[in-house]
């Protein structure tokens, strides 16, 4: 039988500057999002940097972040593009993420998304990111892309997404997240 109970989306920037284009994607998101879902977020500049020498015990904003992430039912990413792949700030997180015991990423449904001021909307940094996340055993949503471009141009601001086709993207990737969830989730 269908699961319909509501689905908790943990929101992550992988920007960490005040006024992204990225966080404010997620926020157009927050304002898209379909009935049955709701959405929180995690700040990424929380997390120290990533060392194997401090993973026993994990630190506590770290420790914050794998339970964030564990409980949700699904990510939504906003991934910027530096030097053609993901920001130092979201890998980061990943690999905290991704350790054992008991990666949260395992298995996890995600979606992906960006923003960019160059020409290419984060193709490749979020082609970066569905690998990496393929290794960690989470489940991507393979479409719609949500590849914003001339960021500057979509956004008024404010950071209102005003672009009308992004924002159509956007909200078709919100409704793929959640049927692939809902798929996904035990029963
Ligand atoms: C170190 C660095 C590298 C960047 N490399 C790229 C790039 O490879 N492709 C691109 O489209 N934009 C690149 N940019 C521009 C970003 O798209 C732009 O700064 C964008 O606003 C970052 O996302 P944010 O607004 O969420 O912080 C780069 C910016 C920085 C700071």
């Amino acid at each position: 039988m269908e699961n319909k109970a509501p689905l908790n989306i943990l929101g992550i920037s992988g920007s960490l500057r005040k006024g992204s284009y990225n966080t404010s994607l997620l926020q157009a998101a927050a304002e898209l999002l379909p009935p049955g879902m709701a959405l929180d977020t995690f700040d990424l500049s929380l997390l120290p940097i990533f060392n194997a020498d401090n993973e026993k015990p994990f630190p506590a904003a770290v420790e914050e972040f794998r339970i964030q992430v564990g409980k949700a039912d699904a990510l939504l990413i906003a991934c910027p593009e530096y030097n053609s792949s993901l920001t130092g700030a979201l890998k980061n997180a990943i690999d905290w993420a991704s350790r054992s015991p008991q990666s949260p990423l395992n298995r996890k449904p995600v979606a992906i998304m960006g923003a960019s001021t160059g020409n290419f909307g984060t193709v490749r940094a979020q082609l970066h990111l569905r690998q990496i996340l393929t290794h960690v055993g989470a489940l991507t949503v393979p479409k719609p892309e949500v590849l914003i471009a001339r960021a500057e141009k979509a956004f008024d601001g404010d950071g209102n997404l005003v672009d009308e086709a992004a924002r159509g993207f956007l909200r078709d990737l919100l409704i793929a997240l959640a049927g692939w969830t809902r798929r996904v989730l035990p029963a």
